[in-house]
């Protein structure tokens, strides 16, 4: 197949990828991880289900970087979970280290691929593989934003019960406490949300979708979300192997769009085969710009501390 995509961890995240990403039958995948055995068993049971799901997609897995050599996409998930008692900042210094060994690796291997960072905390963990890839930013961006407005689009669509395909919305920001989300823009059918439903309640859903990762880790109590998280990289994945100029929301390195500069947050951008093709300056009120300068303000103190 013309399109090469590795997958760096084949654990809930990165495996639940592998098999959507495979299901579509678009792209050849290599599933990686330091576990022996595991990426190879998880790739050969999706392999096993491609003629059911007619597609021709070649996936196999393997603990080391040669076969992820040349890849167009590379997606990582490397790293550990948050646990009920841990918040995003802790996960920090334990994955630091993983992060930073894999990158080196995926651009030892496949110097031209573009990164989706999946590893928590997304935006420092995104912010350190540019650093330690030393690739433009129109190659290296995370996962984030097309989750939470997943979350927030599923949240808004039970509430007025209407079909999920009709509700947009617009998050910002750190993926975290300081995600910024705004009412005013996240619409059903082009009508805002202000319009259909009481401040209250809004206020409820915005509350539940900034705790969204929280929620499922306090109900799983072991491992964190994976599904939504899987559908997301796939959706972005897909934009760029088929070069669909979608506008999604990534967590992207900004360089003075917004007022902010060298920090990684969550704002829209088209994607495309080139990865970030442009980058979306929304017209944001007074008060929803300085809660994205605030949201920017936490990404910042966390990679201080990295020390990079
Ligand atoms: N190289 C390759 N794989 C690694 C490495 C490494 N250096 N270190 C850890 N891994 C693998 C683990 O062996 C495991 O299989 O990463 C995988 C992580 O899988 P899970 O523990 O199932 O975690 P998952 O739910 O997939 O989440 C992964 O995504 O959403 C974020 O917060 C989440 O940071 C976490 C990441």
């Amino acid at each position: 197949m013309i399109n090469k995509i590795s997958i760096i961890g084949a654990g809930n995240v990165g495996a639940t990828c592998a098999q959507r990403i495979a299901d579509r039958g678009y792209a050849d995948i290599v599933l990686v991880d330091i576990i022996e055995g595991l990426p190879q068993g998880k790739a050969l049971d999706i392999l096993e289900s491609a003629p059911i799901l007619s597609s021709d997609t070649r996936i196999i897995g393997t603990n080391s970087y040669q076969e992820t050599a040349n890849s167009d996409v590379v997606v990582i998930t490397s790293g550990l979970t948050r646990k009920p008692d841990m918040s995003r900042d802790e996960l920090l210094q334990a994955n630091m280290n993983i992060v930073t060994e894999v990158t080196r690796n995926v651009v030892n291997y496949s110097p031209n691929c573009i990164i989706i960072m999946v590893t928590n905390p997304l935006d420092a963990m995104t912010h350190l593989a540019i650093h330690v890839s030393q690739f433009p930013r129109n190659r290296v961006f995370g996962l984030s934003g097309v989750l939470d407005t997943t979350r927030f689009r599923s949240f808004i669509a039970a509430e007025l019960d209407v079909s999920v395909e009709d509700v947009f919305a617009c998050v910002l920001g750190q993926h975290g406490e300081a995600m910024v989300i705004i009412p005013r823009l996240s619409t059903v059918c082009g009508v805002p949300i202000t319009k259909l439903l009481p401040q209250e309640t809004i206020n409820k859903l915005v509350e539940r979708t900034i705790r969204g990762g929280a929620e499922i880790v306090g109900l799983l109590k072991t491992g964190s979300a994976f599904y939504a998280p899987s559908a997301a990289v796939a959706q972005m994945v897909e934009a760029i192997i088929l070069d669909k100029k979608q506008i999604l929301p990534c967590a992207t390195y900004l360089d003075g769009e917004y007022g902010i500069k060298d920090t990684v947050i969550t704002v829209p951008v088209k994607l495309g085969r080139n990865g970030i093709e442009q980058i979306i300056e929304l017209e944001l009120t007074a008060k929803e710009k300085s809660a994205l300068i605030n949201s920017a303000k936490a990404v910042q103190q966390l990679v201080k501390t990295m020390k990079l």
